[in-house]
């Protein structure tokens, strides 16, 4: 056996989802069974996700997708984790797990296939609810893990998230900090993101990349109501036709929680992915401080023991635009 495993699995889980696309990874294969995972500092989000939960929920969902992948070799990944606290201060790649190729005879029910196909989709939904085969689907998967997925095929309730949702990237706008670190994961054009193959390209984000750059650089016009309203509008009109927003809830305090989050949200993607379901994660609901009380407020949840940590609305759209990966190559080490 050589490498070729590897070089193969990693041509699947460089796909995984993470936020703002950063694709904090690196991999250093080892031997033919076994890779040490490292992460990139400069590619973590210390404002947007100070504690590192979901870009350390990314990775276990990447680990995830490599095992799916693996598994039509014959494989599932097995990790330990040399260190789970992503440190954004530290200046050069640095150990994250230990990762080996272990043989199994385990039926992965996910064709690895899906795992491609997977795609945020922030286009309008079709009006039409997710059908209760699937959410039922996906309620035993969260159960399996441990957390709760709940669903709500209620317009007001449905209306309420889209309008914090909204709500929170106008926060976040206004936050200098929160700002500074988007504008770095931007890419306003189809130039731009295919230099840099990572981050948030207006294209993906449903929005014109011009208002997009005015949006961002010229924080003032959008000041004036007419422009502030209409933008607001534009905005949720993006999101219109979408009949079910969920929630997920569950043990999320410590980074092996977020991982286990992570390996979860992985499976849940795939299994919308393989019923043609889209999902649209709000993850900035749940980092932003203003709208993580909105929030908790609603819900009038106990966050200690069952934190509300993602919230989504999911549904069927046209084919959403594929947002861009760096190579197995530049993953590589
Ligand atoms: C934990 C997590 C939180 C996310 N939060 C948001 C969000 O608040 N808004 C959004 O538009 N996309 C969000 N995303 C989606 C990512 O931006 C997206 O996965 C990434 O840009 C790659 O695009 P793809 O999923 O189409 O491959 C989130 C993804 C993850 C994993």
């Amino acid at each position: 056996m050589d490498n070729n495993v590897w070089m193969e699995i990693l041509e699947y889980a460089r796909w995984s989802a993470s936020p703002h696309n950063v694709q904090p990874w690196k991999i250093e294969v080892v031997s033919a069974t076994e890779a040490n995972i490292l992460y990139d500092p400069i590619r973590l989000l210390p404002v947007e996700d100070p504690t590192g939960c979901f870009t350390t929920a990314g990775f276990g969902m990447f680990i995830e997708n490599l095992s799916v992948a693996a598994h039509s070799k014959g494989f599932k990944i097995e990790e330990k984790y040399t260190e789970t606290i992503l440190d954004h201060t530290k200046k050069e790649l640095t150990p994250f797990a230990k990762i080996k190729l272990v043989k199994t005879d385990d039926k992965e029910i996910f064709d690895r296939e899906l795992i491609t196909e997977r795609r945020t989709s922030r286009l309008p939904y079709n009006g039409k609810p997710v059908t209760d085969d699937v959410i039922r689907e996906l309620v035993k998967i969260a159960m399996e893990f441990g957390h709760t997925f709940t669903f709500s095929k209620d317009m007001r309730m449905i209306n309420w998230v889209l309008t914090l949702n909204r709500d929170t990237i106008f926060y976040d706008m206004n936050d200098a900090e929160s700002r500074n670190e988007i504008g770095l994961w931007l890419r306003y054009s189809a130039e731009d993101a295919h230099k840099k193959n990572d981050g948030l390209w207006a294209h993906c984000m449903n929005f014109p990349g011009a208002l997009m750059y005015l949006f961002f650089h010229t924080r003032w016009l959008f000041n004036f109501p007419i422009i502030n309203s209409f933008v607001k509008y534009l905005y949720l009109q993006s999101t219109s036709g979408t009949r079910t927003v969920a929630w997920l809830s569950g043990p999320f305090n410590t980074p092996y929680d977020w991982l286990n989050a992570g390996h979860m949200l992985a499976r849940l993607w795939l299994c919308m992915t393989k019923h043609h379901v889209y999902l649209h994660p709000f993850g900035s609901i749940i980092t932003n401080k203003k709208s993580h009380k909105r929030l908790r407020e609603k819900f009038n949840v106990e966050e200690k023991t069952n934190k509300i940590w993602l919230i989504v609305r999911l549904g069927y759209s046209k084919l959403p635009p594929r947002s861009l990966r760096l190579s197995v190559a530049d993953i590589l080490v």
